[in-house]
């Protein structure tokens, strides 16, 4: 009935990456490693990661006439997205400044560029995308009113999955179609309105997840998920409310693995699978990501994902 396992509408920005000891302060300067420049953006992420899983995967995206956006075009292709919906022209491509420490953390500013220019016309355009998408993610590196005419242009029946990437505090009619919602934890505590005052988090002061959980689904989503980072991930909705345990491995660069697992998820939920089930399988393909340099480049294959090992651990159930 679809064509598509997952559509991502979001990003596509050139990943300007350098290697550091530690990040400067206000005014300071430090010496880095030499440049390396990577295709990444959050949704370009997202279209890669579930392609090179094997999923049917399509891109609505805006670049620029330019380099980069070639760079990012080649790279969605040789994956195998489908890349008939991504716009080019009107600014230059999105670009994110990284830095990478040796405990493969890093620290990121994204200049929009095209990415700001991705419409709500644009979507409208590419309503027969919509509409044969099983799936349908988005992020928050384009206008908040183009991921409104996403939520508004679903097929019947197709799934809505949201990281609010960075995080605004999102409209109702957004939180209602999220399904699920995912978040880590500063995520959590923008969305719930707590970045400014605390006092206001309708979770409280509380530092449990479950709680933050609660309060989130409090909001409308239908499902929500918290990555934890070492911790693992909570999946809740209105019935249960389970940790997924993390994957360890060494990491060598985090950039991307949050879009890999987001993707992973979207594409496991679509083929049937239940919530804890679907996050449990993309916690295994954001830890191959982590022990990778770069973005999309360090996206895994579904053998590759089959070939982890990593001990035995199972989710459990917190609460019902
Ligand atoms: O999530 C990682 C991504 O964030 C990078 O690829 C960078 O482009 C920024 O969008």
């Amino acid at each position: 009935m679809y064509d598509y396992d997952l559509l991502v509408v979001g990003s596509a920005n050139a990943d300007l990456v350098i290697g550091v000891e530690r990040r400067p302060g206000p005014g300071e300067t430090v010496l880095g490693s030499d440049l390396s420049v990577h295709p990444g953006g959050k949704g370009a992420n997202q279209a890669v990661a579930a392609a090179r899983l094997g999923a049917r995967t399509a891109l609505l995206a805006r670049v620029g006439d330019d380099a980069h956006g070639r760079l990012l075009l080649d790279s969605q292709r040789s994956a195998g997205v489908d890349t008939a919906g991504v716009r080019s022209g009107g600014a230059p491509t999105g670009v994110a400044l990284i830095t990478v420490d040796p405990s493969g953390d890093n620290s990121i500013v994204v200049s929009p560029g095209a990415n700001a220019r991705l419409s709500p016309e644009d979507v409208r355009d590419a309503a027969p995308l919509l509409a044969a998408s099983r799936v349908v993610s988005t992020q928050l590196e384009i206008p908040l009113e183009t991921v409104t005419e996403v939520v508004r242009g679903l097929a019947p029946g197709s799934r809505f999955v949201l990281n609010p990437s960075p995080p605004v505090e999102l409209p109702a009619e957004i939180l209602a179609a999220c399904d699920p919602l995912i978040v880590n934890e500063h995520e959590a505590r923008v969305v719930l309105g707590a970045a400014e005052a605390p006092s206001a988090d309708p979770a409280g002061d509380s530092d449990e997840p479950a709680d933050w959980a609660r309060a989130l689904l409090a909001l409308g989503p239908r499902s929500v998920v918290i990555t934890l980072g070492e911790r693992g991930a909570l999946v809740a909705d209105d019935r249960t409310t389970t940790l997924v345990p993390s994957v360890r491995v060494r990491a060598v660069d985090t950039t991307g693995a949050g879009d890999a697992f987001t993707a992973a998820l979207a594409w496991r939920l679509g083929a049937g699978e239940e919530l804890a089930a679907a996050a449990a399988y993309a916690a295994r393909v954001g830890a191959v990501a982590v022990t990778r340099a770069g973005a999309q480049v360090s996206f895994p294959t579904a053998a590759e994902v089959a070939s982890l090992h990593d001990g035995e651990s199972s989710a459990q159930e917190v609460s019902r």
